[in-house]
């Protein structure tokens, strides 16, 4: 049977406009009313608030009545209330939208709403033309056969380049020019037809209330008064409140406390039904029994021995950045903890396992799916959890080759094995797309000859829109490549990357030795093609940063042995013959070898304690999405 459900997700490069598409969708739909609507509403998160940019998927469902014999002319809608039944002598429909983020550290947030839907959304900011993060979504939106809405954003500033943005829409997505929409999500122009071709294009979600229930998980978060609660998308059957259920791959069982829609707030519903996505209370405490990607089910059919196929689930995502993190006041270990395991549940792609550290305790080694990604965490234990926490320099993992035929990977630059044990290293490498107009072409090609990058391809995707491949250590972007792509071409070049495995790599472990100590917490992994510039960079910077100790304090940076570079930090001066009046050099003299005597005493037997204000300075980092 023909349901009256339509499930879709909206796709875009970042700030191409997906937030302020759903507000205005929204508005039209009558799920929240203009007063209460604030910009981008669906970002409600404080930190998505701040930054501007959307961090996690957030599901909302629509009522929307479509008039077919309206088609063509301005389309009606009614304001209908989520009590009231969609059923098929009705051409009342519920519309389920789910806004997903637009920079690559969140894709795997994408990929997930996306095997939830039957269609996409792909929006296209007119001013700015296809960048890279639209054909990146564009490619995921394909593998999973989604039914595929081109649109135009932000007409309203009749960008001169319409006509040419609008054949690069055309040229990716294979439409003619009269299928690619055009609207503007900020004045609400050409929205009410989106809605209309949203009914009339994407797939209805297939009915099949009879079967036995399979409800995909493809999200959860901690709610303080409901505990775990999973957004599900039913595939078949229902499922209601109290009902015993059982999730197929953590082999949990439980009874379910309430299930429920999103309007965008939690609203309960005594059953959600096959085509539907919802949430569901789990009534489990613990964070750990649920995976997103899971298949949940009927305790009762598999008490029956009933055969269930679950989902394929999700592919595991690749941490492929790491930082050592660590509560600024050890007596928060045990909250750091319990912080981690919520914002696992709400984030799958987070990975971390405890660690401890000569100078900052107890802590736990994070891993993460890009830079920014880092960033929004460390944001967030902030905000949501009340932490303050230090983290050491992000890093890849290395893959280790060692002489005695075994191999291993490591996340951290202490865990180096010795050089005599080692046969050879590896990296992640990545593949990188450049898309950008032609005239910012020669400045890319030379900015990427910094970055290790070698060239694998260079194509035209439409008129002068060129899409650059190259193939380069992960390590490389990491610092600073997305602001200078930015400034090379005037904000125009765009990217996107992808793992494509490890590589083999020429690398060194570099030991940093403060006051003759070993420091491992800041030993740290470089290109051999590097090794003095950035030991001397690294030593620079501990001198400014290391606070001045009554003795002089010798920094040393080197590898195997060799030091490649070396500072000091000149020790703080006191004057001990201030108190003499006079010239008396004699007894000036005596009392500064004295204090001479005293200082190599006290640097023979003082070691330096580098304080979490010291580690807080040397890693601080700033990246932009
Ligand atoms: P991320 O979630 O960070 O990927 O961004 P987004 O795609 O959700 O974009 P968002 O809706 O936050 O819009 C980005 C900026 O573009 C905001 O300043 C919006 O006000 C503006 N904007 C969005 N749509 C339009 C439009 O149709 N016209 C104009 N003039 N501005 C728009």
């Amino acid at each position: 049977m023909e349901s009256f459900i339509r499930n879709f997700v909206i796709i875009a490069h970042i700030d191409h406009g997906k937030s302020t598409l759903a507000d205005r969708l929204l508005e039209i739909t009558n799920t929240i009313s203009t007063s209460k609507l604030v910009p981008q509403f669906l970002d409600k998160m404080n930190l998505e608030r701040e930054r501007g940019i959307t961090i996690k998927m957030h599901p909302c469902r629509m009522l929307y009545h479509y008039d077919a014999t309206l088609y063509g002319h301005e389309s009606g809608f009614t304001q209908l209330d989520h009590k009231s039944n969609v059923n098929s002598s009705s051409s009342n429909y519920i519309l389920n939208l789910i806004d997903t983020p637009g920079h690559v550290d969140f894709q795997y947030e994408v990929s997930r709403a996306l095997a939830a839907v039957e269609g996409a959304i792909l929006l296209v900011d007119a001013t700015q033309g296809i960048q890279a993060q639209t054909l990146g979504n564009l490619y995921l939106a394909k593998l999973h056969n989604l039914k595929i809405i081109p649109v135009l954003n932000k007409i309203d500033l009749n960008s001169p380049d319409l006509d040419k943005v609008k054949q690069e829409v055309c040229d990716i997505t294979e439409v003619n020019a009269e299928d690619v929409l055009m609207i503007s999500a900020k004045t609400g122009r050409g929205v009410r037809e989106l809605l209309d071709k949203i009914i009339s294009e994407i797939p209805p979600a297939k009915k099949d209330d009879q079967n036995i229930l399979r409800a995909l998980i493809f999200d959860s978060r901690y709610d303080p008064y409901k505990g775990v609660l999973v957004y599900i998308r039913v595939f078949e059957g229902t499922i209601s409140k109290n009902e015993e259920i059982y999730l197929m791959r953590s082999k949990t069982k439980t009874k379910i406390i309430d299930v429920g829609i999103f309007t965008p707030e939690l609203v309960k519903k005594d059953k959600l039904s096959s085509g539907e996505i919802g949430w569901v209370a789990t009534g489990l405490k613990e964070p750990s029994f649920i995976k997103v990607g899971d298949t949940l089910t009927l305790w009762s059919e598999i008490e029956k021995g009933t055969k269930i196929e679950p989902f394929p689930g999700y592919q595991e995502p690749q941490p492929m950045v790491f930082a050592g993190f660590y509560p600024e006041n050890n007596d928060d270990f045990e909250n750091f903890a319990k912080a981690l395991s919520k914002l696992k549940l709400n984030d799958a792609s987070l990975f971390y396992e405890p660690e401890t550290n000569e100078a900052l305790g107890r802590g736990f080694r994070l891993g993460f799916l890009g830079i920014l990604h880092y960033e929004i965490i460390s944001l967030r234990l902030q905000q949501e959890f009340n932490l303050n926490i230090i983290t050491t320099t992000p890093t890849v993992p290395y893959k280790i080759n060692l002489k005695n035929q075994t191999s291993i990977i490591i996340n951290n630059p202490a865990d180096f094995p010795s050089s005599g044990l080692i046969e050879t290293i590896e990296e992640p490498y990545i593949e990188m797309e450049i898309l950008s107009p032609n005239k910012y072409l020669n400045a890319i090609i030379k900015l990427m000859a910094n970055y290790r990058g070698i060239q694998t391809d260079l194509k035209t995707l439409s008129g002068e829109l060129l899409i650059t491949k190259y193939e380069m250590p992960l390590s490389e972007i990491l610092l600073d490549l997305y602001d200078r792509l930015k400034s090379v071409s005037s904000g125009f070049a765009s990217m996107n990357y992808k793992i494509i495995g490890y590589r083999q790599t020429d690398v060194k472990k570099m030991d940093v030795f403060i006051h003759r100590e070993k420091i491992e917490s800041l030993s740290f992994i470089t290109p051999n093609v590097n090794l003095y510039s950035k030991a001397r960079d690294f030593a620079q910077k501990l001198k400014n940063i290391i606070p001045r100790q009554n003795f002089p304090v010798a920094i040393q940076i080197g590898t195997e042995g060799e030091i490649l570079a070396r500072e000091t930090i000149p020790s703080l001066k006191k004057d001990v013959t201030g108190y003499l009046y006079g010239g008396d050099r004699t007894r000036k003299a005596k009392l500064w070898a004295k204090q001479k005597r005293g200082k190599k005493r006290l640097s023979e037997f003082s070691r330096v304690h580098l304080s979490p204000d010291v580690y807080r300075n040397i890693f601080l980092n700033k990246n932009k999405p």
